[in-house]
């Protein structure tokens, strides 16, 4: 086949296979994104991140690393006799990132936050849950601020039990749940309820590798009929979390290889979208891990290669099966960021080992792009590389420019920069998906009304007015994403959600200027009360990003 040929062949499988409504158009086919080193040291090691509304990342590590790189403002100290390393720490382990200026500040947290969970309120705070040691049962606040006055509050027994790697995720309702955690085969809810208890899910001791686990950070989507689908280790369950009951058992992953830490691979919800459909398909992603005992070859020195496969399922299907996909490079410790566009990025990670102090091995540099709405089989496209490796303890999230920040990695106990394969890793990049290079600048809408930190209500008809330069703008190559920022660490991005809002009207209002009407989420169950992004996506292209509350 010729090349433009090819290159027709691959527009006309995408013309084909786009469904009618709500379709993303491919305009770029060439292998690319940028890399740029924003800092090469924060102090600290980037192994939580979430984005708040103030277009600041609250970042944090352990505070059982040692002495960090950074020092606590005004010769604070925190004097912990409980501490395991280091009783008097004058350093701080956790920082807030400000996007727009690239500038960083100490926090403070007073009990360790390491291996935690996270998720916002409906009002954009973070709440963060557990820990180590004696942050075990804590809970903590962080309230944005545009100052610098902001910092950590703590709440002593904020849990019912010990939560080490478990998984935090907004409900419906506003509280949040946290589900599991090493040796912890329930969950809870935050806030306690009075009769402050736990809630058994024997599914967690079901899925737990005798020795090594396998089942940790499981894996929980909200689903469209407001029920928990939560994935451990090789498999599934859906949650009826107010009758606390499992109402449906999805199949085996093929294979039967773990996915869940320390056999690591990532999980996303893909974009919901036909919103306005009786029934709502939701569809998940997951992609990478290690092969069954690749945990304790790694502890002997034998690094197994990692699972080059994705198995996709529609979670909401009566007769719900896995369908396997091949991605073009294999992946433990990887992250799936969902794109404002609906595309998908898989970044960081390791092809060799697992999970765990020293574990892994050959990193892989090259992001890969995995479009959805592709044919089976022309999904992937591999990305350029970076030059850091990103490890144990790495992490990624999507920013309000659609940009993806990238940080940590630290597969050592302590911060260790000398004689080791794999330093600490204190830096922080940026990675810029092909959509923000400036040829595609005639394309990228320009968000004119609503004005950053509107407030939506649900189920209402709301018009987005955008500067869109292009010559002639077609209706269904305009769409509006909402993507719901979210709480990342050990390659999971903790209520990650993407909503397509279809049923575009798009309107020549003259000078390039266009307005489009959409509906809101009709539900809670779609998009629980909360801030969004919210992108305007023009053949492929995003917008920047403008924060609105729904309410
Ligand atoms: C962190 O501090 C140590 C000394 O305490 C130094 O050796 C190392 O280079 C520093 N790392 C970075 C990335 O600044
Ligand atoms: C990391 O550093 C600590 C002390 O800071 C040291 O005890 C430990 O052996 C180092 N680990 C490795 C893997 O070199």
């Amino acid at each position: 086949m010729s090349l433009p040929t090819f290159i027709f062949s691959i527009l006309l499988s995408h013309l084909l296979f786009a469904s009618q409504q709500c379709h993303l158009i491919l305009t770029s086919a060439a292998a690319a994104g940028r890399w740029k080193l924003l800092q090469t040291s924060i102090g600290i090691s980037a192994m939580h991140m979430q984005l708040l509304r103030n277009d600041r990342v609250v970042i944090f590590d352990r505070t059982d690393f040692g002495k960090s790189n950074l020092s606590l403002p005004n010769r604070k100290c925190r004097n912990d006799p409980t501490e395991v390393v280091l009783k008097l720490d004058c350093s701080a382990h956790s920082v807030e990132y400000d996007v727009p200026s690239n500038k960083f500040r100490a926090l403070m947290v007073q009990t360790d936050v390491w291996c935690s969970s996270g998720a916002t309120t409906p009002d954009g705070n973070l709440v963060q849950a557990g820990g180590f040691n004696d942050g075990e049962r804590r809970v903590r606040i962080f309230n944005p601020c545009n100052g610098r006055d902001c910092d950590w509050q703590e709440i002593p027994n904020g849990l019912a039990a010990r939560r080490w790697y478990a998984t935090s995720h907004i409900l419906p309702d506003g509280r949040q749940i946290i589900v599991g955690g090493r040796r912890q085969f329930n969950y809870e809810f935050i806030p306690k309820s009075i009769v402050a208890n736990t809630f058994n899910l024997p599914f967690l001791q079901e899925t737990n590798d005798v020795g090594a686990e396998n089942n940790l950070y499981p894996s929980v989507f909200l689903n469209v009929d407001g029920n928990l689908f939560i994935f451990a280790n090789n498999r599934a369950i859906l949650l009826d979390y107010v009758k606390y009951e499992v109402v449906k058992r999805y199949p085996t992953i093929p294979g039967g290889d773990p996915r869940s830490y320390p056999s690591t691979g990532s999980a996303v919800l893909l974009p919901l979208k036909d919103l306005k459909t009786e029934a709502i398909q939701a569809e998940v992603l997951i992609c990478g891990g290690a092969p069954k005992g690749s945990f304790f070859q790694a502890a002997r020195g034998n690094f197994v290669r990692a699972l080059n496969t994705c198995a996709r399922i529609t979670i909401t299907d009566p007769n719900p099966q896995w369908v396997m996909e091949t991605m073009p490079l294999a992946r433990v410790m990887g992250d799936m960021i969902l794109l404002p566009n609906g595309n998908v990025l898989l970044i960081n990670g390791a092809s060799s080992g697992s999970a765990g102090w020293e574990m892994g091995r050959n990193p892989v540099l090259s992001p890969v792009l995995y479009r959805p709405d592709n044919k089976i089989g022309s999904r992937f496209e591999t990305q350029n590389p970076t030059t850091i490796p990103r490890m144990y303890h790495s992490s990624a999230v999507l920013l309000r420019d659609g940009r993806v920040l990238v940080g940590g990695s630290n597969p050592h106990g302590f911060y260790n920069f000398t004689s080791v394969i794999f330093p600490t890793e204190l830096s922080l990049e940026a990675f810029s998906p092909a959509y923000l290079d400036a040829k595609f600048n005639g394309l990228r809408p320009k968000i004119v009304y609503p004005n950053s930190m509107s407030g939506f209500r649900y189920k209402k008809r709301i018009t987005i007015q955008v500067i869109i330069t292009d010559e002639e703008v077609a209706e269904n190559s305009v769409s509006v994403t909402m993507v719901a920022p979210a709480f990342n660490t050990h390659s999971f991005s903790m209520n990650q959600r993407l909503l397509v809002l279809c049923d575009d009207k798009v309107k020549a209002l003259g000078n390039s200027a266009y307005s489009i009407e959409v509906t809101t989420p009709s539900s809670p169950n779609l998009a629980p009360a909360g801030f969004y992004l919210l992108f305007v996506v023009y053949q492929d292209i995003p917008s920047q990003g403008i924060w609105v509350k729904l309410q």
